[in-house]
């Protein structure tokens, strides 16, 4: 699999996924203006992703700063953050990374600042690349041998710049000897199960089945599915996890005929800040991305249309949260601020 995101020479090459998998394009970007417009583009994309990009973004934005004084320097480097903290509102890795980069650069001096964005950037991405892999394998607990998994959008290296989260999972069941099979939503309006996931898939060589999204109840009341298992862009303190539109229709489909929803994320998705998943910003995207498909018009001209890019699903429609600290269950509250306060 190709890398999603390295950090190479000084810059940052990203894998356009926005082309996928019509085309497999190298991006190298210099600028980290380059990077917060790659993120708002969904060139890069998915929550743990986006927080690597913007550490490696605000590192080479910081590298860029001619200024040699450091009320200066910070000054600059704080509009560079700001670039990056208004480039998507959902996914709480973004600002995780934000916060953590902003601690490495206090306390040296402009170049030793430099420096520390670097490594701190290097370190973000490391630990995200060693907690995929961790709750990968110790979500295989909940997966049999023989299982049918349905996911929706797409939470696999792409998306993580790891070694992925729901997919994660699966591959690493695979790994484990046991027979799995994926239905893989086609996620309108952009896709990306249709393009992303079924490409990670098919590479793994894990069988995997093409739905529309509506397709989704028809094949668990045929008790065609063992079990959902998605990604998340947010946690909040309750257990309410926001995830790609589409994910609580899901979630409750589920519930109704009694299959587990399970949730894989790096506890750097988990927001303690937030009490509940009503305080999640939902991010709001073009409406063209509904009226067309891939620059397609597939709508009359003019039509309104509404393009809500997340939605929460309450916590009592999922049945775990699977992190690199452990499996977490009802009630979420304790298990969560113990996975995500070590995490700090
Ligand atoms: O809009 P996207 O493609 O960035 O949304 C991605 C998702 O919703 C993923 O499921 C989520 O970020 C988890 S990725 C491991």
């Amino acid at each position: 699999m190709p890398e999603a995101i390295e950090w190479l020479d000084g810059k940052l090459k990203i894998l356009d996924q926005s082309k996928l998998p019509r085309e497999q394009i190298f991006v190298d970007l210099n600028d980290y203006r380059d990077v917060v417009l790659a993120i708002k583009d969904m060139q890069v994309r998915g929550a743990p992703a986006i927080g690597v990009a913007v550490a490696y973004g605000i590192a080479l934005g910081a590298s860029g700063i001619k200024a040699k004084g450091k009320g200066e320097f910070l000054a600059e480097l704080d509009r560079v953050m700001q670039a990056f903290a208004a480039s998507r509102p959902t996914a709480v890795n973004l600002f995780q990374a934000i916060n953590r980069m902003k601690k490495a650069a206090s306390g040296h001096d402009v170049a030793g600042i430099k420096n520390s964005l670097i490594n701190e950037a290097q370190q973000i991405h490391r630990e995200e690349i060693s907690a995929t892999r961790k709750l990968s394998q110790i979500g295989t607990e909940l997966i049999k041998d023989g299982f049918t998994l349905l996911t929706h959008c797409n939470a696999g290296p792409l998306a993580t710049a790891g070694y992925g989260t729901a997919l994660g999972v699966i591959k690493a069941a695979k790994e484990q000897g046991k027979k799995v099979s994926v239905f893989a939503t086609e996620t309108r309006p952009l896709l990306q199960g249709a393009r992303l996931t079924t490409w990670e898939l098919t590479q793994e060589r894990i069988p995997v089945t093409l739905i529309t999204d509506s397709m989704a109840g028809y094949f668990m009341r045929q008790k065609k599915i063992d079990c959902v298992i998605v990604g998340a862009d947010r946690i909040a303190a309750n257990g309410d996890v926001a995830n790609k539109i589409g994910t609580y229709t899901l979630a409750v489909l589920a519930k109704e005929t009694k299959i587990p929803f399970y949730v894989a994320a790096p506890t750097s998705t988990i927001d303690l800040s937030l009490g509940s998943g009503d305080k999640i910003p939902i991010e709001e995207r073009s409406p063209e991305e509904v009226t067309h498909i891939q620059g397609v018009p597939i709508a009359p001209q003019g039509v309104r249309a509404a393009n809500p890019a997340f939605d929460v699903t309450p916590d009592r429609y999922v049945s775990a949260i699977i992190t690199e600290k452990g499996i977490i269950r009802r009630p979420y509250k304790e298990g969560l601020r113990r996975a995500a306060s070590r995490f700090r």
